[in-house]
């Protein structure tokens, strides 16, 4: 089986485990299960306002792109671990682990 737990950076928010179907990218998985994250460039690696911390499951997903490192410097906080959500499309069953930065501080949709 193949899912994501998210957990929330932002205090006051639980930790939700959801399906995900491959081929979905990490961003496409949280919007369909009522899960916020900015995309304010629509997905298309424009932006870093859908950054998040892959914790779990990096080799399950797309590998990192010269472009969304680039992005990825210009996000509040990055760490190693972080990528940009939009561009993480599933590629393998597995259990993703995904903490979302806090939402509230960035502007926009
Ligand atoms: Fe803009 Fe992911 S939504 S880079």
């Amino acid at each position: 089986m193949n899912s994501i737990q998210f957990t929330f950076e932002e205090k006051d928010r639980e930790t939700i485990t959801v399906k995900a179907e491959l081929g979905d990218s990490i961003l496409e998985t949280a919007l369909k299960n009522g899960i916020e994250i900015h995309h304010n460039c629509g997905g298309v690696c424009a932006c870093s306002t859908c950054h998040v911390y892959l914790d779990q499951g990096e080799d399950l997903v797309e590998e990192i792109s010269d472009k969304e490192e680039d992005f990825i410097d210009r996000a509040r906080s990055p760490k190693l671990t972080s990528r940009l959500s939009c561009q993480c499309e599933i590629l393998k069953e597995g259990l993703l682990h995904v903490e979302v930065p806090d939402q509230t501080i960035i502007q926009g949709e």
